[in-house]
């Protein structure tokens, strides 16, 4: 009986992922090139560099946790989805570790790195020295994207735990889950590239 349960479980939520599953593979190059696009551009536009003040050993540590949650999360799903098309066994049990990670320093992260990463309007109409921001408006961008789509990806799964939703409204919480785990992994993707370019000093 749980077997056949679990197969229909599996039948299910290949099924509702069909338009996800097929697009996938397109997206992960288009974020893979828009990366590439972006890494070549600063560098090629490189030019006077604002200095950046430092980050502490306990921001380099959320960072890393984040990343390393996200990275699971984003094996563990998409590697199941483009091998078997649809992600259940081990990959789901590992999908749960990196989620467990990832539902912990998302406010930890909130915390951190809202302070840094806030746009400050005032300093732009602001004339002489404003003393050093930490990270420029790119990846202040794509920090708060990663933040609210972080929100998304992980309240749609924690909501569907609650028994007030049907079939219907599940599979909903499901697709959204899916686009949304796609824009975190893009949004990291584009941030840590932000990263990099500000420690070889070329933004
Ligand atoms: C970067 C973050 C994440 C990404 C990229 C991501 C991606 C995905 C994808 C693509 C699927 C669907 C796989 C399929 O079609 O079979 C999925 C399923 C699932 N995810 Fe995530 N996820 C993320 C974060 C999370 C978090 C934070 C949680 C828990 C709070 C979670 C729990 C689940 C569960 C339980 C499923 C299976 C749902 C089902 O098939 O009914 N995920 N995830």
């Amino acid at each position: 009986m749980f077997a056949e349960g679990n197969t229909t479980f599996v039948l299910i939520a290949a099924h509702s992922g069909e338009q996800f599953n097929q697009t996938l593979p397109y997206l992960l190059i288009a974020t893979a090139l828009i990366v590439g696009l972006y890494v070549v551009l600063t560098i090629a536009r490189a030019r006077r560099v604002e200095p950046k003040s430092k980050w502490s050993p306990w921001e380099w540590a959320v960072y890393a946790v984040t990343l390393v949650s996200v990275g699971i999360l984003a094996a563990t799903s998409f590697g199941a989805v483009l091998s078997v098309g649809v992600l259940s066994g081990w990959a789901l049990l590992a999908h749960m570790v990196g989620a467990g990670m990832f539902v912990f320093v998302l406010p930890v992260l909130a915390i951190t790195w809202c302070e840094p990463s806030r746009f400050d309007l005032r300093r732009y109409g602001q004339r002489g020295p404003t003393g050093p921001e930490r990270f420029y408006w790119f990846p202040k961008l794509t920090f708060w994207l990663l933040l609210s789509a972080g929100w998304v990806v992980a309240m749609t799964m924690l909501v569907s735990m609650i028994p007030w939703m049907g079939t219907d409204e599940l599979e909903s919480m499901l697709e959204v889950h899916r686009w949304s785990g796609l824009v975190v992994v893009a949004a990291a993707a584009l941030h840590i590239s932000a990263m990099v370019m500000q420690r070889i000093g070329k933004r």
